[in-house]
């Protein structure tokens, strides 16, 4: 079973005897680590109270579509997840899985309707949607409810099930909900693209520690946010990811082979280890230039009055794998304060690259931030990736990759439409 940490599922529950297994869903579906939300149609909760899933799913339910109820916007993470409109919602979710459908939700999303809270949100979504229905075979065999089902997959929603069975109104036959351990299966194969399914992917993240004697160094402010999250997409897309990281404090990603290196020279050295069985090479990490030109054996004490450090150039990592001859497709990361688009360019220039990802940077955005924009400036086009969660920004930009990559490479694996 993949996996779904740090993913966000939206799981939306219509009013179907079904309704007593989406507590047991939810709590598998946070066991396999995605965060959880869920929102209730009111025919659900004669089935299942809001009370039991608000418990399970550790965050309060969403039931209507226009709630003005005061003190909504009350601090604290329960209260900030009550005063979630429809379109906070939409945006907040990574997935939205619907289980159970009834065959009355499945002939409202076939129609686009928006009048109710779960409807709104399927709409306003970019999220990959699915629905796991559940109803009575007849119901389900109905030309009506087949003829919903044509419309609702002609729209790229995924239909999961339904399993067939002894249903609890005594018949037997199609529309039983699959088991919660299947769904969630199936829920975290949403986010396997398949876009980069069989190559080799290779990422830099973090910053560099270069040091100065064996207790103090040159460092800068990246956390490794963002080039965790371009491993992990990577992976997600089907890549084999060897991550080449320098000191952070994040977990390694998941399905990622991680190596930890300290210095540049160490992160130059590790790349060049793997750099020649790469298909794309992406340089997120933030190396230092310079490097003390002697590192101290002892601590430095503090006898002069003036101290001079002389420093010397660190190798510069993306232009020797763009050397390599065949090179990998190559993508650079350009962190800028200023004329972004022209800074870019230069590099995609001096350095041979592909693609140069280009974000600004300053006090309050950028290295440390959960949150960045991308310019994505290639040799013919300019892509920009607006603000969003790095975890999002990172499937996009590797959907960006896949694209110019098959492109270049004359080769074509596209699965599915979205990143
Ligand atoms: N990079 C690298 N090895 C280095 C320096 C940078 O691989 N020694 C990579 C980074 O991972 C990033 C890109 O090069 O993908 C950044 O380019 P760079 O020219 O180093 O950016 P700046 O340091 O901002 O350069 P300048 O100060 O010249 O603008």
């Amino acid at each position: 079973m993949g996996s779904l940490i740090n993913k966000r599922v939206l799981l939306g529950v219509t009013g179907g005897i079904a309704a007593y297994k989406s507590a047991d869903l939810v709590r598998r579906l946070r066991d396999t680590g995605a965060e959880v939300r869920v929102i209730m149609t009111r025919s659900a909760t004669e089935f299942i109270t809001p009370l039991t899933l608000q418990a399970v799913s550790g965050h309060p339910v969403h039931q209507q579509l226009l709630d003005t109820g005061p003190g909504l916007k009350h601090a604290g993470a329960g209260a900030e997840a009550a005063g979630m409109g429809h379109i906070e919602l939409a945006r907040w979710a990574d997935a939205v899985l619907v289980a159970p459908a009834s065959a009355n939700f499945l002939a409202r999303l076939a129609q686009g309707r928006a009048d109710d809270l779960l409807s709104a949100v399927c709409l306003a979504t970019e999220a990959p949607v699915a629905v796991a229905p559940a109803m009575n075979q007849q119901m389900w065999n109905n030309t009506a409810t087949q003829s919903n089902l044509a419309t609702i997959k002609k729209n790229a929603i995924r239909i999961f099930g339904p399993g067939e069975g002894s249903q609890a109104c005594g018949e037997v036959g199609p529309g039983r909900m699959l088991e919660p351990v299947e769904l969630v299966t199936l829920a975290s194969e949403l986010f396997a693209t398949g876009e980069l399914d069989g190559l080799t992917v290779l990422v830099t993240a973090g910053p560099t520690w270069e040091a100065i004697d064996p207790v103090r160094g040159l460092t800068n402010r990246s956390s490794g946010k963002m080039g965790y999250a371009v491993a992990q997409a990577a992976a997600e897309s089907g890549a084999r990811v060897i991550l080449v990281s320098g000191p952070t404090s994040l977990p390694d990603p998941e399905r990622v082979r991680s190596l930890h290196v300290e210095s540049a020279q160490e992160m130059y050295d590790a790349v060049h280890q793997h750099a020649a069985k790469a298909d794309i090479f992406i340089g997120v990490a933030a190396v230092a230039d310079y490097r003390p030109a002697r590192a101290a054996e002892r601590k430095i004490k503090k006898t002069e009055i003036k101290l001079t450090l002389e420093l010397e150039r660190n190798p510069d990592i993306l232009a020797s794998v763009a050397a390599l001859r065949p090179a990998p497709f190559m993508v650079g990361f350009a962190a800028e304060t200023e004329n972004l688009e022209q800074n870019a360019r230069a590099k995609l220039e001096s350095k041979k690259l592909d693609l140069v990802a280009a974000n600004r940077v300053g006090a309050d955005i950028g290295f440390a931030a959960d949150e960045n924009s991308l310019l994505l400036v290639g040799r013919e086009d300019i892509t920009e990736l607006p603000t969003q969660s790095k975890t999002k920004l990172a499937r996009a930009l590797i959907h960006h990759i896949a694209a110019r990559y098959h492109a270049k490479n004359d080769t074509k694996v596209h699965r599915l439409q979205r990143p």
